[in-house]
């Protein structure tokens, strides 16, 4: 199978056939997420939540993410990668968001880069898609803008802003972004951006009519045990699975039925003789 492309997911919508995208952050479970046929898969700057422990997205740097962009890099053989850009990494000036956006290309080994925001953000997506570097859009609830937004709320349930994130979503596709993420939309928002765009939708709590899905993988595999969106489908329980592995483990070590002889390795007798 080809590396997933932006033509590949433009085709997709033209068909409607749907496009599918999870975040992954470490080696072993993008190999995972590849293998599955999952077409794009986000380093998401989730990873401050569900990998570093932070209460919010903010605190994530570019290292940070390079760091990870780098592990799922070397293990998507067939999805496209995504590297989200990070607070304050494109919002200082166009030169910095530019040289940013080519770090998660040229160190990170990504296909394409995602960073937040609407009608503000058009200069600065211009001038990376100007680097040769392909661009997702994201609007709707955008982590980054927390404070701003006075938490994680639901964005587009009244007229003012439903009419703000079309404006937004249509800035974004002029700008020539190749597909955007609608994150915590009404149903029926995200619908009407979807029909009014040739560039692809991607939804997080956007509803079914959207192009596309992306869920941070380690809420939808019940791996986290921190705050839980309503927009989340867990498809595995995994974090009770994990606990009992665990305590397993423990109790083995500790009565000392672990390791048993079969994970242990041979010395030849007369090579033990000599020692003694
Ligand atoms: O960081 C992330 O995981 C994201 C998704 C929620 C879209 O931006």
């Amino acid at each position: 199978m080809a590396r997933i492309t932006t033509s590949v997911l433009r085709d997709k919508k033209a068909t409607k056939q749907k496009i599918t995208m999870l975040t992954s952050y470490d080696y072993s479970l993008a190999a995972m997420v590849d293998s599955a046929g999952i077409d794009m898969i986000l380093v998401g700057d989730s990873l401050g939540n569900v990998i570093l422990g932070y209460e919010n997205t903010l605190a994530v740097t570019m290292d940070d993410m390079i760091h990870h962009t780098r592990a799922v890099s070397r293990a998507a053989k067939n999805a496209m990668v995504v590297g989200d850009m990070p607070f304050l990494s494109y919002h200082v000036s166009i030169p910095e968001a530019v040289r940013n956006a080519g770090r998660f290309i040229q160190e990170g080994g990504a296909q394409a880069v995602k960073l937040e925001g609407g009608q503000e953000r058009v200069d600065t997506i211009k001038a990376i898609l100007d680097a040769q570097i392909p661009v997702v859009g994201h609007i709707g609830l955008t982590p980054q803008s927390v404070h701003q937004f006075g938490g994680f709320k639901v964005q587009g349930k009244d007229l003012e802003t439903a009419r703000k994130l079309i404006k937004d979503a249509k800035a974004l596709e002029e700008a020539g972004v190749f597909s955007i993420v609608l994150e915590a939309v009404p149903t029926d928002l995200a619908k009407r951006i979807t029909e009014e765009l040739t560039v692809p939708t991607i939804g997080i709590g956007a509803g079914h009519y959207c192009d596309g899905q992306v869920l941070v993988i380690n809420d939808m595999l019940g791996m986290f045990g921190g705050h839980i969106p309503k927009f989340v489908k867990k498809y595995a329980d995994l974090q009770p699975i994990i606990m009992e592995a665990l305590q397993a483990y423990r109790r083995e070590v500790e009565e000392g039925s672990f390791p048993g002889p079969e994970h242990g390795y041979t010395i030849a007798d007369d090579v033990l003789e000599k020692l003694y």
